[in-house]
């Protein structure tokens, strides 16, 4: 059984992307994985405001202690297989899950050791359009660095473009054997590696 930590990073309360991360979580379980959930939009996360408090030792953030957010990265920092899951906006993260990202900086800060060994991390991104190259682009760069602050490791994407609403996810059903597909590749990947 694996302990899997599964970030809900859209504001849409029974959008898209929780929809795609209820299928997220059905795969998962029939990988014999034990899924928690964090849903960002239910929790407090001050934006970083680039003071550099975080630049000196201790490294510890001005805001530690007034918010969510160090809690919320000190758990995705140890999880054993974290799955974020978010749409796109504005071919970006939307703002409070692109605040978290920010909030690492304290982790960048500390300079984990590049010998360690990185947990891995795996991402599936929603987006409207159907077409256009750089659509994930800019998202798969922020969580790439997001997870290596954090001692982690992007280990592999899934992209899904034409949902726009909930609707049409219901109408693609391709999507769960393909998430399905997917989940199973990425734990035999890591069963392998192991
Ligand atoms: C503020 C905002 C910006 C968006 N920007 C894009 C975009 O740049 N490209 C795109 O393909 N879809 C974009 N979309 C559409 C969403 O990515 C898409 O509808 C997604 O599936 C919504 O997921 P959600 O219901 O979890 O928010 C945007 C939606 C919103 C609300």
């Amino acid at each position: 059984m694996r302990d899997v930590l599964l970030i809900r990073a859209s504001p849409h309360d029974g959008g898209v992307s929780d929809g795609v991360s209820k299928l997220v979580a059905k795969a998962l379980e029939k990988q014999r994985c034990s899924v928690t959930v964090m849903a960002l939009r239910q929790h407090t996360i001050t934006p970083c405001n680039g003071c550099g408090g975080c630049a000196r030792p201790p490294h510890t953030c001005v805001f530690s202690k007034k918010d969510e957010a160090q809690g919320l990265l000190d758990q995705i920092a140890g999880a054993g297989l974290v799955v974020f899951c978010s749409p796109i906006y504005f071919y970006a993260l939307p703002a409070q899950s692109k605040a978290l990202v920010d909030r690492a900086q304290s982790f960048f800060q500390r300079q984990p050791s590049r010998e360690m060994e990185r947990l891995p991390s795996v991402c599936v991104l929603n987006a409207a359009r159907t077409a256009g190259a750089e659509l994930f682009r800019g998202t798969l760069l922020t969580l790439t660095y997001f997870f290596q602050a954090l001692g982690r490791e992007l280990i592999a994407e899934k992209t899904l473009r034409g949902l726009e609403t909930r609707d049409d996810l219901q109408k693609r059903r391709e999507i769960l054997p393909e998430i399905d597909v997917f989940f199973a590749n990425v734990l035999k990947t890591l069963h392998e590696s192991q």
